[in-house]
């Protein structure tokens, strides 16, 4: 863009959100231009945060006509790279949109705004003896809209789901500027194939997610179980599901000993080994009574700290994948047998077979998403679980996904977004 006609939608800009809302200068773009782990930096015409749907609307068509592409952005706790601008585009924050509607008992669901924190949205349902189903200790930071734009996962998905399964409505700003409310959507309607679909997992990518109806579900009538036990294989802590399970979790002896030094915790079982399963349940889990076993609810911090330990110890490459149940003791065996060139780190989700897989202090990043994610395809994985695409896997998406999914991807984005202006780095590589 010339730097007339930057100031031309600069302009235009300042006149929809107000001038305090359109920022430029350097110290006060800074927090969105990087991403949380501090791997990607890009550069921006300008941060604009609207405070309402219609804001959006113009936002979005003055940035279409000059031909200025949009990243939108929630909380910025994205693990993927997709909500920095690479290329100079224009950084639309939906922070402001944190509108909190009261919590409709009949439906059992509840209307916000994108940019609501999901820690306000837990406490907002647990206010009126409800929970929200999705948990992720970037609570405090990310928002609605994000969760919904990545369809994150996190710690509760093996009994309540994903995020998408959360959503019963939507609301959003499409790049040519149109607004599409499905957020009075029924809850059983067959009016033919729905936008909503479309747009939870698309990052970005496809339009803006303004606001959303979430369904929420009873509170726990009683305390659930927190149960830290030690493991020789992940396998084994399979063993442990069963139907009051609400969250199983593991991680390996790197990452209790990292958390363990970081956090200056006690190490919460007098052994070491390889791997250590986090299990939440309403009843007592079927765990053998010779196995070292601890119970606490305050066993979650260990779990819960692994990030932020290692991103204290360095920049890591972030890897976060998934595979077949019956392979899981394959990868985790195989995956240190890798050359990383680094300290790996493995923890994750274990239900649903996602491995967070992290190497810190390796020199050749791509190397190490190459081996890790040539090891994932393999054994028949996926190479992204729950964190998305982003940047960061774009051209392994376009190498390894199927050539008919890959050609209705482009189709849906010709479509929807003819001009590319919605987030084009992710997915695409833009
Ligand atoms: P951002 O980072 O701002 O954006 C993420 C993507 O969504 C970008 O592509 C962006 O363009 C798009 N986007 C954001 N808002 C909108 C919108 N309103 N409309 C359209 N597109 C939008 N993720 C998990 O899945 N499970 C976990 O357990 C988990 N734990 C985490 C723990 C920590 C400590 C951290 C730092 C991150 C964790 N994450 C986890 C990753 C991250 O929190 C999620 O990906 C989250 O969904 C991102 O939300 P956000 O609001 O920060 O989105
Ligand atoms: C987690 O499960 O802890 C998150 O997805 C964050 C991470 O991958 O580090
Ligand atoms: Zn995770």
């Amino acid at each position: 863009m010339s730097s007339r006609s930057e100031e031309t939608v600069l302009t235009a800009l300042r006149e929809v959100v107000g001038k305090s809302h359109v920022l430029t200068e350097p110290d006060m773009v800074a927090g969105y231009v990087h991403d949380w782990t501090g791997r990607w930096t890009g550069h921006c015409a300008a941060v604009v945060r609207p405070g309402s749907v219609a804001e959006v609307q113009d936002v979005v068509t003055i940035c279409r006509e000059a031909g200025v592409a949009v990243v939108p952005q929630g909380g910025n706790t994205g693990l993927v790279g997709g909500s920095v601008p690479h290329h100079g585009e224009v950084v639309l924050s939906l922070r402001r949109l944190d509108r909190l509607e009261p919590i409709d008992p009949a439906s059992r669901s509840v209307t916000v705004g994108a940019g609501m924190t999901i820690g306000s949205l837990q406490e907002h349902a647990r206010a009126a003896g409800l929970a929200y189903g999705v948990d992720l200790a970037s609570r405090d930071s990310a928002t609605v809209g994000g969760t919904i734009a990545t369809n994150a996962g996190g710690t509760h998905v093996v009994s309540n789901g994903d995020t998408g399964r959360q959503v019963m409505g939507l609301e959003v700003v499409m790049a040519d500027g149109t607004r599409l409310s499905r957020l009075d959507r029924m809850p059983k309607e067959g009016l033919g194939p729905d936008p909503l679909h479309l747009m939870i997992g698309s990052e970005g990518s496809l339009g803006v997610i303004t606001s959303a109806r979430l369904r929420l579900l009873p509170r726990e009538a009683r305390d659930l179980m927190v149960v830290l036990v030690a493991v020789q294989t992940l396998s084994e802590g399979l063993g442990f599901l069963g139907p009051e399970v609400r969250a199983i979790e593991f991680f390996d002896e790197t990452c209790l000993e990292a958390v363990i030094e970081h956090r200056g915790l006690p190490r919460p079982l007098p052994v070491e080994s390889p791997f250590y399963v986090l299990i939440e349940s309403g009843d007592t889990p079927n765990i053998p009574d010779v196995a070292d076993a601890v119970v606490d609810p305050r066993l979650w911090v260990y779990r819960e700290s692994i990030t932020e330990t290692i991103s204290a110890l360095g920049l890591p490459v972030k890897l976060d994948v998934a595979v077949p149940l019956d392979r899981v003791d394959e990868f985790s065996t195989a995956v240190k047998e890798l050359d990383l060139e680094g300290q790996v780190y493995l923890y994750g989700h274990l239900a649903e077979g996602n491995f967070h897989v992290n190497v810190v202090g390796n020199r050749d990043p791509e190397a190490v998403v190459d081996r890790v994610l040539g090891l994932v395809v393999g054994l028949g994985g996926v190479i992204a679980s729950e964190h998305g695409v982003g940047v960061a896997k774009a051209d392994w998406w376009r190498r390894t996904t199927e050539s008919s999914l890959l050609a209705f991807h482009r189709r849906v984005k010709e479509a929807l977004d003819p001009h590319r202006i919605m987030n084009p780095g992710v997915f695409w590589g833009d």
